[in-house]
């Protein structure tokens, strides 16, 4: 269902470089070339680009998404805050205060105009929704910025694109995705697909796929690996499964995801952290040896986040793409590669840790006199407490790291999304606490937000519950709950309530 405890023992590791990155990023704001100027150099011209984090070519400066808003249905676009820069907070921040707002439209930055619209009913999913705008938050060249989170039933289209490769054409693309918000269903796609929503056969797709759905057995260790979705198969090789027997996925926090195809008898599958380093080449042959795909047949649609017949059960998280006409170069890869690992996503939070303001990262340490060197993390998706040291892993500290945000539901109270978890919340379910995805829910946004106030036994801050406000966030046994002084359950009981619902707010293990 969610993403496999497995994927936290990379995404640690990831984060220990992502502080270095950083301020490789924010210098690099006026960056001369991004990811559309490395390709069009190249002779391979962005015929698709979207983010909802920044510009995709140095000269861009219109719109990133529309966002439509619960309260009134009004729309409105979200920009840049320079011309090549990065999205514009803010506009999304007031727009939606006091209600909620959906991703409407993710518009094409290329002359092309290949905006994706919310996809309709297809063959195999009913229509979808948009996504909640504000269930990725994260940090992008320094600047607070929202990555796209797909749950159940969300998607995008363009079915009449222009440009995109049709009937055996070239073409290259890259998304830059999560490997900690990942599922094994069909199929959480960026790229080419079919016009008339429905699975017109073998050859007809063109798409990145990213998740941990293994359609050709064996996989080698459990995923999310980028597989190309070429309609009727998530392919790992010309012959299906993997052929790279060292290749388990990558689980990183934020993933840079690769697919070229020549159209007539090559294509090749690669992937990186988008945090550091470069990409390495998942699969590099010939098409798959199925009749249909020599040559390619596709029919130049563009979808994001479901399957090309829109099978729709797939979650995941988007935060920009490309398509290119022609097949690109392994330089410009490498460059725009180079380019994504400099924008420093998910780097540290733009106000200083240790505070309740939003955006700030935190560890919520325990006060009670047997615990005062235990925190909450998270742990195979539960929040418990656990000792966290100077000499504790990266993993451990990550784990024990949470970044506030203004609340799901209120925007006076406050939310906690997880460090290593881009998307994910500790929200309360049956009373105990768990890191989880957010799926926009009403439901979800209160069981996830949380009103701070002084400390219970005179130490800290007590958090209520928004939705039980007699309820606090509660360490019992190790596990965190919501509970009251005195109630039906074990861990409501009375003795040192005060105290195991008074947290001191310290500065983040992983800033
Ligand atoms: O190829 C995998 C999936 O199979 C496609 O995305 C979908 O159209 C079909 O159900
Ligand atoms: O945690 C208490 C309640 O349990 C939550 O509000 C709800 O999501 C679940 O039923």
């Amino acid at each position: 269902m969610f993403a496999r405890r497995t994927a936290s023992l990379l995404a640690g590791g990831a984060l220990a470089l992502a502080a270095t990155v950083l301020n490789a990023g924010q210098a690099a704001e006026a960056a001369t070339s991004l990811p559309c100027d490395i390709y069009g150099a190249a002779g391979t011209a962005c015929v698709a680009a979207h983010s909802t984090t920044r510009a995709l070519y140095s000269s861009y400066n219109g719109p990133l998404y529309q966002l439509k808003r619960a309260s009134d249905g009004a729309v409105a676009n979200v920009g840049l805050l320079a011309a090549g820069g990065y999205a514009n907070a803010a506009t999304q921040d007031s727009f939606c205060t006091g209600t909620t707002c959906v991703i409407t439209v993710i518009y094409d930055q290329s002359p092309r105009h290949n905006d994706l619209f919310i996809e309709p009913a297809g063959a195999a999913g009913p229509a979808n929704a948009g996504v909640p705008a504000d269930a990725l938050p994260v940090t992008a060249g320094g600047h607070a910025v929202y990555g796209a989170s797909f749950s159940g039933r969300m998607g995008y289209r363009h079915t009449s694109a222009s440009g995109v490769a049709v009937n055996g054409q070239a073409e290259g693309m890259y998304m830059v995705t999560s490997g900690t918000h990942v599922n094994n269903r069909c199929c959480f796609d960026y790229g080419n697909a079919e016009v008339s929503i429905a699975d017109t056969g073998n050859g007809h797709m063109d798409a990145i796929n990213f998740g941990t759905e293994c359609w050709f057995s064996p996989c080698v260790g459990q995923g999310p690996w980028v597989q190309a979705d070429l309609e009727n198969g998530l392919f790992q090789s010309d012959a299906g499964p993997s052929k790279n027997s060292s290749y388990t996925g990558n689980a990183a926090p934020f993933v840079t995801a690769l697919l070229k195809n020549n159209g007539q008898n090559f294509f090749a599958t690669k992937d990186g952290n988008a945090q550091s380093g470069g990409l390495a080449t998942r699969y590099a042959g010939p098409e798959p040896t199925q009749p249909g795909y020599s040559p390619m047949q596709q029919e130049g649609s563009i979808v994001l986040g479901t399957g090309g017949d829109n099978s729709n059960g797939s979650i995941g998280s988007f935060f920009e793409g490309v398509m290119t006409s022609g097949l690109p170069t392994d330089a410009a890869d490498n460059a725009v590669q180079a380019n994504v690992v400099s924008v420093g996503y998910g780097g540290p939070s733009p106000v200083a840790g240790g505070t309740l303001n939003p955006g700030s990262t935190i560890s919520l340490r325990a006060t009670t006199s047997c615990c005062t060197t235990r925190y909450i993390r998270h742990q195979f998706d539960d929040a418990v407490t656990s000792v966290v040291s100077s000499g504790s892993s990266a993993l451990d500290k990550s784990d024990a790291s949470w970044i506030v945000r203004r609340g799901l539901a209120n925007p006076s109270c406050l939310s906690f999304e997880s460090r290593n978890y881009p998307g994910d919340f500790l929200r309360h379910y049956n009373y105990q606490l768990l890191r989880q995805p957010m799926d926009g829910s009403a439901a979800f946004r209160s069981d996830a937000t949380f009103c701070p106030q002084a400390g219970k036994n005179g130490q800290g801050t007590s958090f209520a519950s928004f939705n039980y406000p007699d309820r606090f966030l509660r360490h019992y046994n190790n596990t965190v709950y919501i509970a009251s002084n005195g109630g039906p359950d074990t861990f409501d009981a009375t003795a040192s309530w005060a105290d195991d619902v008074s947290w001191a707010v310290n500065a983040p293990w992983a800033p």
